[in-house]
């Protein structure tokens, strides 16, 4: 497919004159437009999208669905599910979106190929084992070494093997096992695997080491730690000898990995049947969905997690056939373009209203930042606009009392996504007052505050001294969309991952970039390697590190103490 450049098209002209002429005004435009919002709210799957209070007219959508053809949108996708290389730096096939097929997919006539081999029954027989997996441990017939039941599930990896797990187990927590919880290891600071371990009994805990790679060091790092924590731990509790043989006994009753690297996991010492793979087709930040997702099918449970997928498939659906004008992750996407391309938007929030999501925008940022932060395109040229802005957020309404100051004042152009749902998980109420309600009627007033501010007329019938009158002036015409679904349950998790993964492939199309490499996370990793022996005073290392680096490390010798 011939790479356009979108800045070149006639729908990029067009959406620079309709930027020069765009003024917007929320509240004259939802007094003067009755079907505004009728015309501008989205039904995918479970949610509802409002964009009502976004910069979206009906020229500017023309335009951008314009955009969309002539960057050749439609068809990216579909190479992109047909399973083609478009992932053209490490020239892969990106089929994240075969990971989410039903069960019945496997009778039905449609194939997903990657190179030539269809995956669909890949994809289901590792689901089945992991199924089969999450079942023995959440039953207690999967037993540790000195066979009691397994309580804790430890996840060892990093970015991708990751985000999406940790992301995805807060966020449904009210699924989870009652017997069972699951902690996170991510960092190569030693920090994090003291606090994560403390407490825990080695004979009931469980370890899955996830990397696709199974070459990532701070995942090496921590699982090589977390195996001597074990071994060290079961001696001292009198239940495994000192035999080599016991502690590979051992290692394979708590022990699982996820990997595409299925040799590496050998060469580990976890047992091939405790190790479910995945493929190079799925990106590490699209990959929650795969064997990736290990720690949350043992969490809630495969029923759960076959609703998970269904989510996601749910909104890969709408995405392929919903018409442009009607297609919200595309509408999204182009609009988020818009906002950075012609209105200078350098960031973007998403602000869950939802305490379960408070890892939602982490989430995000690996997959928005490490997808679309790119500045050369599919054929190598410079990239001609703006590309992958800052994504960042907090849930509602912490945020509030933190960063809110600057949406609402401040000069910068900051669009947001504000995510809310009508059912909690816990009904509380007081004094007669429904803790939910007083929670989701914060969603609703930042969002009509930002659209529609406060005028000095305003402020001033409040009575305000007129010295400070502008300072409590709130400008509007700030723009958010409003997500809601009815529950935050796997399904509706699953749907918003995915509205947001198509989002980041839309915005990338638009650009020309290759959304599904990262080798600008490489360099510093590099680095690192270099600089150990350094920190350990390797004077040839030392030698040639530049005045700054070398001023830091002088700084680490002199004050590192060791015991
Ligand atoms: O360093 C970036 C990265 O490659 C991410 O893309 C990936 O999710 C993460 O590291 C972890 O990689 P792995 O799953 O191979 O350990």
């Amino acid at each position: 497919m011939n790479l356009v450049d979108a800045t070149q098209t006639p729908a990029w002209a067009r959406l620079s004159q309709l930027r020069d002429q765009l003024n917007v005004n929320f509240r004259e435009w939802f007094a003067h437009d009755p079907n505004r919002v009728e015309r501008n709210t989205y039904h995918a799957a479970d949610l509802l999208i409002d964009m009502s209070k976004t910069y979206m007219t009906d020229e500017i959508k023309d335009a951008l669905v314009q955009l969309a053809y002539e960057v050749h949108i439609p068809e990216r996708y579909e190479a992109m599910i047909r399973g083609e290389h478009i992932n053209n730096t490490e020239d892969r096939a990106v089929l994240h979106t075969a990971l989410r097929q039903p069960p019945q997919a496997l009778e039905e006539e449609h194939l997903v190929l990657a190179d030539g081999q269809d995956v669909t029954a890949d994809v289901r027989a590792v689901l089945d084992r992991i199924y089969a997996c999450a079942r023995s441990i959440r039953s207690g017939e999967w037993r540790g070494i000195s066979n009691r039941r397994i309580s804790t599930v430890v996840n060892i990896g990093i970015g991708g093997s990751d985000l999406g797990p940790v992301m995805a187990y807060e966020a449904l927590k009210p699924y989870v096992h009652e017997g069972i919880e699951c902690r996170f290891i991510s960092n190569i600071d030693p920090s994090d695997i003291v606090e994560k371990l403390k407490g825990l009994n080695p004979e009931t805990t469980l370890f899955i080491v996830a990397s696709k790679t199974f070459t990532t060091a701070e995942t090496m790092t921590n699982a090589k730690q977390a195996r001597g924590w074990l071994i060290d731990g079961l001696r001292a509790h009198g239940v495994l000898s000192d035999a080599p043989e016991d502690a590979q006994a051992a290692v394979a009753r708590h022990f699982i990995a996820v990997s595409t690297n299925l040799e590496k996991v050998a060469e580990f010492g976890i047992n091939p049947e405790n190790a479910f793979g995945f493929w190079s087709w799925v990106g590490g930040r699209y990959s929650v969905d795969s064997a990736v997702g290990t720690s949350l099918a043992i969490a809630i449970g495969p029923e759960r997690f076959e609703e998970f997928l269904a989510g996601f498939r749910a909104i890969d659906e709408h995405m392929r056939t919903a018409d442009p004008h009607h297609n919200a992750p595309l509408l999204m996407g182009l609009l988020n373009v818009f906002y950075t391309n012609f209105l200078g938007a350098a960031t973007h929030a998403v602000l869950p209203y939802s305490q379960y999501l408070h890892r939602f925008p982490a989430y995000l940022q690996q997959l928005t930042m490490e997808s679309n932060g790119k500045r050369v395109r599919c054929d190598g040229s410079e990239v001609t606009s703006a590309t992958g802005e800052v994504w960042w957020g907090e849930p509602g309404t912490n945020g509030q009392h933190a960063f809110y100051q600057l949406i609402h004042q401040g000069t910068q152009l900051v669009p947001a996504d504000f995510i809310g749902f009508a059912n909690p998980a816990y009904p509380l109420s007081y004094d007669g007052v429904d803790q939910h309600e007083l929670f989701l009627s914060n969603f609703l007033g930042q969002t009509k505050a930002l659209a529609f501010g406060k005028t000095a007329d305003e402020v001033r019938a409040e009575g305000t001294e007129e010295q400070i009158v502008s300072a409590r002036v709130f400008p509007g015409n700030k723009p958010t969309t409003s997500i809601m679904a009815a529950a935050l349950t796997p399904k509706v998790l699953g749907e918003l991952i995915a509205l947001y993964e198509h989002i980041v492939f839309v915005q990338g199309a638009v650009w020309g970039i290759d959304s599904f490499d990262q080798w600008g996370v490489e360099l510093g990793k590099q680095e690192a390697l270099k600089l150990t022996p350094a920190l350990h005073a390797d004077e040839q290392a030392m030698a040639e590190l530049d005045a700054s680096t070398r001023q830091l490390v002088e700084f680490y010798h002199d004050t590192r103490r060791y015991e």
